[in-house]
């Protein structure tokens, strides 16, 4: 057969354009639907793909939003995305409607680390019973830890008093916190999961962390974009074996972990921590095929919480001793309320908490200007819905823009100041925002709230009750810019901790 020539392969070349072309189109008829959210005009195939900057997408998306108002759409390739901005259509869009806007995207690569019907994790399940049963578990066994063999909050004070040994070892001299802080968050989570700690030299600490800052970058790379929109490709043994390298080392490693842990869980004892409740569970569920109690899912659920409670806290923490060196007003006044509450002579305690409302304000604010996961983590329809009078239509990506929600400019007085006052009334007390959004809100909400609250609270205090914190002498002011990211993290720095 010869090749094509001329006429013929112009007509081929016509033939796949005019059907590419209405497969696109396909794709996207729903923008033409009446209401349908304004946006930037997709070019075909890759829709707004390269009209988004996907390192900084909080910044282009305020871009977005003064164009097209709150609520705008955009397509990723042949997905449509629509995202919801400022307080106002996020709280509609999370809580008035949080049952039509709960799902989860697909993610064909997390079937790589054992996503499946009867194992979703509770992170990335999808919005029905499987997410309903992990969720409702995983709360309640967090609320309930006080009855454990030890409470949750005695496992983070004694965490937070290694902490400050390993802050007083550095003398006084400059140190980067980013690591100490990791490790004894990791160590929160793993008390909570495992019962157990590890000393900060620990190498499996070391690599638990070296994986799981990988990990998160890993969610975000190019190639698992590519791979999930064309999930055939994980059928190829040798691109599969490609993906996800750091999130399945870290599996492996958490394998290792809960094979030591399982040998000393016995049915009849009281549960020593969340794996337990969960091995109970699953005692329990045996026989019943509708259960997500499984060990599939056990390995899934541990993961999730580990990758979503600790960069998430430790990096919050090193943005609070950030904004303490960079505010020293701000800390003495944290200082002295620790002295005035707490004094020198006891651990701080959760019950402080409701006595020390500067505290608490500066938490917040730290949180708000922090602004760590600043797009959230994306919903999907599950039915039509209506935000601010625009339809959305089922199966469509929603971005819920928190960045946009924690520096609404109609919110707050002082959006991109840290300034602790948006957090106090005129006699001093503590108050509570609306648009105070950094767990998100509705059905979905981050479930580690209350832990991260006590990790915050008890960590925070307990390093300003001992230490005074400052720009090493010599060096410039540290910058108070993010780098972008899905969390962001502050750019790195050195402070010094001098013991009061
Ligand atoms: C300062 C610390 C933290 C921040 C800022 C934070 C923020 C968030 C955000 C924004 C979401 C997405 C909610 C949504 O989909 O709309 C989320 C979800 C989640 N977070 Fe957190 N988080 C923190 C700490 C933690 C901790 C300590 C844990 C657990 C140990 C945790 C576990 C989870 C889980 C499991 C979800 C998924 C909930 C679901 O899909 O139902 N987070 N978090």
């Amino acid at each position: 057969m010869g090749l094509l020539t001329g006429d013929a392969l112009f007509s081929v070349a016509l033939a796949v354009a005019v059907f590419l072309l209405l497969v696109d189109l396909m794709h996207r008829w729903q923008r033409w639907a009446a209401r349908y959210p304004p946006g930037p005009v997709p070019v075909p195939g890759l829709g707004n793909l390269l009209q988004v900057d996907f390192e900084d997408m909080a910044y282009s998306c305020y871009k977005l939003q003064q164009r097209f108002g709150d609520v705008f759409s955009l397509q990723f390739a042949w997905t449509p995305v629509v995202v919801v901005n400022g307080v106002k259509a996020v709280r509609e869009a999370l809580v008035n409607h949080g049952e039509d806007t709960s799902d989860r995207p697909t993610l064909p690569s997390s079937t790589l680390l054992g996503f499946g019907p009867k194992s979703q994790g509770v992170f990335g399940a999808y919005y029905g019973p499987a997410w309903r049963e992990q969720r409702r578990f995983s709360v309640s066994t967090l609320r309930n830890f006080g009855v454990g063999k030890k409470s949750l909050e005695q496992w983070v004070t004694e965490e937070a008093a290694c902490l400050c040994a390993a802050f007083a070892n550095h003398a006084g001299q400059p140190f980067c916190p980013k690591a100490l802080l990791n490790k004894a968050v990791c160590n929160v989570i793993s008390s909570l999961i495992y019962a157990r700690r590890f000393d900060y030299d620990d190498p499996m600490v070391l690599r638990l962390l070296e994986f799981l800052e990988d990990s998160l970058r890993e969610d975000f790379s190019l190639k698992i974009q590519v791979v999930n929109s064309m999930p055939l490709l994980l059928r190829i043994p040798w691109v599969a074996a490609k993906v996800l390298p750091a999130q399945r080392s870290f599996m492996a490693l958490n394998n290792e972990l809960l094979a030591e842990h399982n040998t000393g869980w016995a049915p009849d004892q009281p549960p020593r921590d969340l794996t337990d409740a969960f091995l109970t569970e699953m005692h329990k569920a045996q026989g019943n095929s509708e259960s997500t109690f499984n060990d599939q899912n056990l390995r899934l659920l541990l993961f999730e919480l580990f990758v979503a409670g600790m960069g998430t806290s430790a990096v919050t923490l090193s943005w609070a001793l950030l904004l303490m060196i960079l505010h020293p007003d701000v800390q003495r006044r944290v200082q002295q309320e620790i002295d005035e509450v707490i004094g020198q002579g006891r651990r701080p305690e959760m019950e402080d908490q409701a006595r020390m409302p500067f505290t608490n304000a500066v938490i917040h604010e730290v949180q708000r200007f922090a602004d760590i996961v600043p797009m959230g983590v994306p919903h999907m329809t599950s039915r039509d819905t209506e935000v601010q009078g625009f339809l959305i239509p089922k199966g469509t990506m929603l971005l819920t823009n928190l960045s946009s929600v924690l520096k609404d400019g109609t919110v707050w007085e002082k959006p991109l100041h840290f300034h602790p006052g948006h957090f106090l009334d005129a006699e001093g007390r503590f108050v509570k925002r609306e648009a105070f959004m950094p767990f998100s809100a509705g059905p979905r909400i981050c479930l580690g709230e209350p832990l991260a609250r006590m990790v915050l609270f008890l960590f925070f205090t307990s390093l300003l009750q001992h230490f005074s914190f400052s720009v090493p002498e010599g060096q410039p002011r540290p910058s108070d810019r993010g780098v972008p990211a899905f969390v962001v993290t502050p750019s790195p720095y050195q402070l010094c901790a001098v013991l009061r």
